[in-house]
């Protein structure tokens, strides 16, 4: 953990109680379109590093090949719900209680977003909290600039939160956020009447106006992102008259799922010029009590640990199986993974369910460009997946990937190289080739800001014949608090340690 990046103490909670049971001790212990890019001078200036100034250090963490993983656990709440369940809370009329809320940096950024922004957020125990809302329209100025830390989310969707309050505020972020492009929501928010000023080439921090008199938004989504979505919807709740989004292919659905549960009216058609959303304006939100499921993006990381680590049955409780997040499990059924689904059932509104994985030879596979949305965020351990398998597995059509906490699809790359894999991005495509279940691992990776390059480079020294290093574990804190004592409680070992 990084002194000075937590936006809120999470009190002492390193692991991962989920729907309210007690604080366990970690057993560590025991552009749209072409011009979008990251901004390359911003990751080198540092970062993480806390206001007065002082770098913080950067915890260094390796992972040694591990024993089984074995037994049940359950990983935290997922981040893109939890992050929705605050903003809604805060924007819904009466008291909004969250279970299973994920309590890492970013959803913690949120949090203190929206208390910046006049709601009252109050954590009652690990996971569960309580949002007094202020209802659509009456967020206030807040006093001071919004730091979002590392959370892309965060930031976008505030944008359109911020879009329909006729409030000024100051957004910024840590060197990662401040790197990535935000005219993707900037450009079509400012068709509200909102007013966005930001650096050169659309970067935090921005400065926005909201809108006196926000006007709804008709908008093509010119490429498949849920935040985007998101954004003009949330900014489409304070504005009269229909918000309709166009989304090429379908994404992460959980703002229309939210909106719906606070009693709005949205209405989800799809065409041959793709997904149709359409929400009516200026409804009452009610507030209404959520369940976090767990995190699937986090699963994804201990579930490729057992597929890979010789010896491994591993049950995960109560992961989110909303189907537009899934393609990673359906790739990894390609694969031929021995992957299947327990206890299927609908939680707070969700599919969820417990996936039993076990350790089994991986073959290569063909991963088709349309499936990226439903598993954009898991390329990295998919290509640690793909790292143990026989033969080639090529991802075709991961532009995104080049936007994320880092440059995903670089950064990627690089944490296969210093695992002794051979791997290369052709245009926006990435091909690993497999070893068969002998991977070499040795080196350190650059995790880059990125949590999901940290994680997987973890896994992936689990799965090796000799130890990865991470060269900068804390960023693990932003969705996975408590990820290396999970997987070492799993494995029955300390195979991830300090180093
Ligand atoms: C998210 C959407 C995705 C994903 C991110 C969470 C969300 O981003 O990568 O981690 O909660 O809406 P994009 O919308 O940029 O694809």
């Amino acid at each position: 953990m990084q002194a000075g990046r937590r936006a809120e103490p999470a009190k002492g909670c390193a692991a991962l109680p989920r729907g309210g049971g007690p604080c366990q001790t970690p057993p560590m212990s025991k552009a749209p379109g072409m011009a979008e890019t990251m901004d390359p001078t911003a990751l080198s200036s540092g970062t993480g590093m806390p206001k007065a100034g002082h770098p913080a250090p950067r915890p260094m963490l390796a992972a040694a090949p591990a024993g089984p993983l074995t037994g049940r656990v359950t990983v935290p709440g997922d981040k893109s719900i939890s992050h929705r369940a605050l903003m809604f809370g805060a924007l819904a009329v009466g008291t909004t209680l969250i279970e299973g809320l994920l309590e890492g940096e970013d959803v913690l950024r949120t949090a203190a977003a929206m208390r910046a922004l006049g709601a009252t957020v109050e954590r009652l125990a690990p996971g569960r909290w309580r949002v007094a809302g202020r209802g659509i329209g009456g967020l206030t100025e807040p006093a001071d600039v919004l730091d979002m830390g590392n959370s892309g989310t965060a930031a976008r969707l505030l944008c359109g939160l911020l879009a329909g309050h006729p409030i000024f505020a100051v957004l910024t972020g840590d060197a990662s956020l401040r790197a990535r492009p935000m005219r993707r929501v900037t450009d079509p928010l400012a068709a509200t009447g909102s007013e966005f000023h930001s650096r050169a080439g659309g970067r935090l921090p921005l400065a926005v106006r909201g809108a006196v008199d926000p006007m709804p938004l008709d908008y093509r989504l010119p490429v498949a992102s849920a935040q985007v979505k998101s954004a003009c919807l949330l900014a489409g709740l304070c504005a009269p008259g229909t918000t309709r989004v166009v989304e090429p292919e379908p994404t992460r659905d959980h703002t229309e799922n939210m909106l719906r549960h606070f009693g709005a009216t949205v209405r989800v058609t799809d065409t041959p010029k793709g997904r149709v959303i359409e929400l009516e304006g200026q409804p009452e939100l009610f507030a209404a009590p959520i369940l976090v499921p767990g995190d699937p993006s986090s699963a994804a990381f201990l579930l490729v640990a057992a597929l890979l680590v010789p010896g491994s049955r591993l049950t995960i409780e109560g992961v989110g199986l909303n189907p537009l997040r899934t393609g990673l499990f359906a790739t990894l059924r390609e694969m031929g993974a021995r992957l299947t689904v327990e206890n299927a059932r609908i939680a707070g509104g969700e599919p969820v369910g417990d996936l039993v994985a076990e350790h089994g030879a991986l073959r290569g596979v063909g991963v088709p460009a349309g499936r990226a949305p439903s598993m954009i965020d898991e390329y990295p351990v998919l290509a640690v997946a793909a790292a143990a398998a026989h033969g080639t597995t090529r991802m075709r059509g991961l532009r995104e990937l080049r936007v994320k906490e880092s440059d995903r699809l670089a950064a990627t790359e690089a944490m296969l190289a210093a695992g002794g894999i051979q791997a290369e991005v052709e245009g926006d495509d990435l091909l690993v080739h497999g070893t068969s279940g002998a991977i070499p691992g040795g080196g350190t990776v650059a995790t880059h800001m990125d949590h999901r390059i940290a994680m997987s480079a973890l896994v992936l020294g689990l799965a090796a014949r000799t130890p990865v290093r991470v060269d900068d574990a804390g960023f693990i804190e932003t969705s996975f608090p408590g990820f290396a004592a999970l997987v070492n409680h799993a494995a029955g070992e300390a195979a991830i340690r300090p180093t």
